[in-house]
């Protein structure tokens, strides 16, 4: 049997990462339940953020210019109205983190430190413990949120579904230790992050599994560009799962990637700071053609590389490696996902009732290849305005659904399919093939069905776009199409053309 716990217009955010915790903090004074599959900050990606956040604070520097390096990044796939309006705001969300108690590396004589990372042309990341950027902004919200009276955290509670009454969203059905509860509310926000528990090589927590867009997407939602998945082509080759990251910030500092015979292979005039797609393609060709690719970082920060990125050296060691006297050996895992529940500035989805924020989301900011750190200035920009949004719309509730789902979902099966058939490198039979699989998976109707839902879009969406751009690259399809066009997909209609 299910509890039922009447929220009496409360909303209800699903997630704690940064996204989530944002979106409360804007809504205070206004009573919000948040929902964490975990206790607070303990299994969100946005915790391991190493790079940190964009934002054109340099002298040098202006919106203009950070529009111009997202737009390149995303090869011709960016809303550049969204875009321009996310990365004018983003100086401005710098500050509001540092007044939620964010500590920033900063100069002593309190200028924020501003690091580079590829594809940016202007020196415009802002972090903190220097690779520990995503560890100190959770603390602060954490602490934040912990400290607002008007936000109700429950903690080791995982939504798994949205009823819908009459069209709109009529409730959340979460399960936990003490069984399934339904909170009844007209209001969901969903900040659930990403889908990196769905590959076998990945650098997120391995609960990331989509949750988010498997919720919104049997409600009904239209979900955006789900085939561009980014992979990060700096993931330490080793035994460890998930991958540990080697942050891009290092290659901003000087760091090269060469081969087993300390050949610099990467073409092109921006060699390591080329947008993130075209750096992992190459990595991944060089190892396809059975060379070993390194990190060097000997010369390049050199001594200072200790101090400038503790994580990743703790990491290196554990490891067995020490990056001053060796190479650290590479190669891409998947890291982000450009697409997500189709949003507008707002953060209102196709469904009345129900939000999506951050890396769940797709605002239109990323393009095909989103710009690095990029993702959380989106998180902590859009959260206000997805809080403004929800707090101008009715609340009341309905009731549970008839057929509750409650499934944990199980991505297992999942992993193996999409790693093969959406990774780096893609072609059409091979989508063919994910997408019967993960169509069989799906109306098993078990734990690995919703993840299952998750891959069947991405794959048909990838089937779909006869082309390569950004981080979807065919074999089949090796050029551009003429027209740069945004995909839109729904589970209903990915079912119907698998
Ligand atoms: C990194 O530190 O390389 C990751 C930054 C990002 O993914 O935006």
């Amino acid at each position: 049997s299910v509890d039922v716990r009447d929220l009496a217009g409360r909303p209800v955010i699903i997630g704690g990462g940064i996204a989530g915790l944002m979106t409360a903090l804007h809504l205070a004074p206004e009573p919000v339940l948040l929902l964490s599959r975990t206790p607070l900050g303990a299994d969100a990606s946005s915790t391991w953020a190493q790079g940190g956040l964009a934002a054109s604070l340099g002298d040098d520097d202006d919106p203009a210019l950070h529009l111009a390096d997202t737009l390149a990044a995303g090869d011709g796939l960016c809303d550049r109205d969204v875009a321009n309006r996310i990365l004018q705001a983003a100086p401005g969300a710098i500050e509001t983190l540092a007044g939620f108690g964010v500590r920033f590396d900063r100069t002593p004589e309190g200028t924020v430190l501003l690091g580079l990372e590829a594809a940016h042309s202007r020196r415009r990341i802002v972090h903190a413990g220097g690779d520990g950027s995503g560890r100190e902004i959770m603390r602060a919200l954490v602490a934040a949120v912990r400290s607002t009276p008007t936000i109700e955290v429950v903690e080791d509670f995982e939504a798994r579904q949205l009823a819908v009454e009459d069209g709109k969203i009529a409730g959340v059905l979460a399960s936990g230790p003490t069984g399934p509860v339904f909170f009844t509310t007209g209001r969901a926000v969903v900040a659930t992050g990403g889908i990196g528990g769905l590959f076998l090589d990945s650098t997120n927590p391995l609960g990331s599994c989509g949750q988010g867009l498997a919720l919104a997407a049997r409600a009904g939602a239209v979900l955006a560009d789900m085939e561009f998945i980014q992979f990060h082509p700096t993931a330490l080759d080793g035994s460890n799962r998930p991958m540990t990251l080697i942050s891009e910030a290092v290659r901003g500092e000087g760091a090269t990637i060469v081969d087993e015979t300390g050949r610099r292979f990467l073409d092109g005039l921006r060699g390591e700071l080329a947008p993130r797609d075209i750096v992992a393609r190459a990595v991944w060709k060089h190892l396809a053609d059975g060379h070993r690719v390194f990190l060097d970082v000997r010369e390049k920060p050199g001594p200072a590389f200790g101090r400038q990125f503790p994580t990743i050296a703790s990491a290196c060691g554990k490891a067995g490696i020490d990056p001053t006297r060796d190479p650290i050996p590479i190669r891409p895992a998947q890291h982000y996902h450009m697409g997500g529940v189709a949003v507008d500035l707002a953060g209102r989805t196709s469904v009345p009732g129900l939000w999506a924020c951050g890396e769940v989301a797709s605002t239109g900011l990323h393009g095909a290849n989103r710009l690095a750190s990029n993702s959380l200035i989106e998180a902590v920009v859009c959260a206000r305005w997805v809080a403004e949004s929800v707090a101008g719309s009715p609340g009341g509730g309905g009731k549970p659904a008839m057929a509750p789902r409650l499934l944990a979902p199980d991505p297992r099966p999942v992993r193996p399919l999409l790693s093969r058939a959406l990774g780096v490198i893609r072609d059409g039979e091979g989508l063919k093939e994910a997408v019967r699989a993960l169509l069989l998976l799906l109306q098993r109707r078990d734990m690995a069905s919703d993840p299952a839902a998750v891959g069947l879009m991405i794959a048909a969406a990838a089937l779909q776009r006869r082309e390569s751009r950004g981080a979807h690259f065919r074999t089949d399809f090796p050029h551009h199409a003429a027209l740069a066009r945004r995909s839109q997909i729904t589970l209903d209609a990915a079912i119907a053309a698998a």
